[in-house]
């Protein structure tokens, strides 16, 4: 399972250098950016850096285990590959790839909305533990046949996002054109032209759509033009009412991905969801939110163990890991940093950054004094002070 160990690479940000090495500006900048000034994108990184971990000597860690439940089922190591769109376009193959390393490591993964591949085209079987991020179309006939769709196709889970009511300003995306496209002009094609690999790869592989886009001849030719009508087609007049519809429509787990607030949190759990993620979406939708992590122990407080808090948002390091378990998340999702490994080396290059991370979570425990991700959870473990410090609260 550990096969792949390429040399020059000893953490996420080393993946993240070897992306942006392989991908045209115009998507390395769209992984890597966030909304307007960045300030959120930025809080999410450097709040949990400032979260210290506190080691305990002399305790017995010959054996430490990862393993721990969330969503209904053991996992091999607390982590899920969060939803992710576009990764067709970032590797070809992208999504199925992704979905095989996390079958392998022992994780579930979470299906974007706004994929390439569709649901019943990821794996030959596909685990129940899985998950499909919805987001809820104006058009509710056709959310209500990409709900039977997702559920024919196998997926346990449905994770709906809500805290894209309109889509963030990326300033990236709009210096780089990319909002305005339909098809590339010269100053793209010359950006291609620079990242031979990813080119070559994109000439062999089948021409980009958006599977959402199969029977929706509205959304257009290109994927620029497709992923652009797709938006577009978000409902932002959702409300909780909804929210109890899809309760009431979807058979499986339901997790509420978005979640920032206490309040929010609250009326998530009364509407019926199972779990909710602790996100504010990469830092790529409302600039000037909560880091995810400062927000986190408000929302488990407020949730008493009534549903599960999953947590997302700047983790790249298996102390990241540790700190979020510590402050009451039961498992993390991973956004950009499985991403670059995708980028950077496929379906083996997520695999490594799960082995990277596996490996650094199991050192922090060990040094913690811990040996398994129950003792995360026991007070002490973290010591908040320098998060508090900084603005005189948590
Ligand atoms: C390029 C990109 C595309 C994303 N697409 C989606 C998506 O389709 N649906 C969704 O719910 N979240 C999406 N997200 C948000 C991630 O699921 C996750 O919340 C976020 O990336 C976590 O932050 P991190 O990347 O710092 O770990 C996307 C994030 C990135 C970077």
């Amino acid at each position: 399972m550990w096969g792949y160990h390429p040399s020059g690479i000893a953490n996420i940000d080393d993946y993240r250098r070897a992306a942006g090495r392989r991908l045209p500006r115009l998507l390395s900048d769209y992984l890597d950016g966030g909304a307007s000034g960045e300030v959120t994108l930025a809080a999410n990184l450097s709040d949990l850096r400032r979260i210290n971990l506190r080691p305990a000597v002399l305790r017995d860690v010959s054996a430490v285990s990862l393993a721990g439940g969330f969503l209904g089922a053991c996992h091999a190591m607390p982590l899920m590959l969060g939803p992710v769109g576009s990764l067709g376009a970032f590797r070809a193959g992208g999504e199925a790839a992704a979905f095989r390393a996390a079958r392998a490591a022992g994780i579930p993964a979470c299906l974007s909305s706004f994929s390439v591949t569709a649901p019943e085209d990821l794996l030959d079987r596909m685990p129940p533990e899985n998950a499909f991020q919805l987001y809820v179309l104006k058009d509710r006939g056709r959310t209500e046949a990409l709900l039977d769709r997702v559920l024919r196709a196998g997926f346990g889970t449905l994770a709906v996002t809500v805290d894209t009511a309109v889509s963030g300003i990326r300033e990236r995306d709009i210096r780089n054109g990319l909002r305005r496209l339909s098809r590339p002009g010269p100053a793209i094609i010359t950006d291609f032209l620079r990242h031979p690999l990813w080119l070559a790869e994109r000439i062999r592989a089948r021409p980009l759509a958006m599977f959402l886009a199969d029977d929706w001849p509205e959304a257009g030719s290109t994927y620029l033009e497709q992923a652009g009508f797709l938006a577009g087609q978000i409902d932002p007049s959702l409300t909780w009412h909804d929210l109890e519809w899809l309760r009431r429509r979807w058979p499986g787990q339901l997790v509420v991905k978005g979640i920032l607030t206490a309040e929010d949190a609250r009326q998530s759990v009364d509407c019926g969801a199972q779990a909710l993620v602790v996100s504010n979406h990469g830092g790529r939708q409302l600039d000037g939110v909560s880091s995810t992590i400062r927000a986190l122990p408000g929302i488990v407080e407020a949730i008493a163990g009534r549903a599960e808090v999953l947590f997302d948002g700047g983790i790249r390091r298996g102390g990241d890991i540790a700190r979020a378990l510590a402050m009451g998340a039961s498992a993390c999702l991973l956004g950009r940093a499985y991403v670059y490994g995708l980028v950077a080396a496929g379906e083996a290059g997520v695999t490594d950054v799960l082995r990277l991370l596996a490996e650094e979570l199991r050192t922090t425990l060990a040094l913690m004094g811990v040996s398994g991700i129950s003792g995360l959870r026991a007070a002490g473990t973290v010591d908040l002070s320098r998060l508090q410090d900084d603005n005189g609260h948590g």
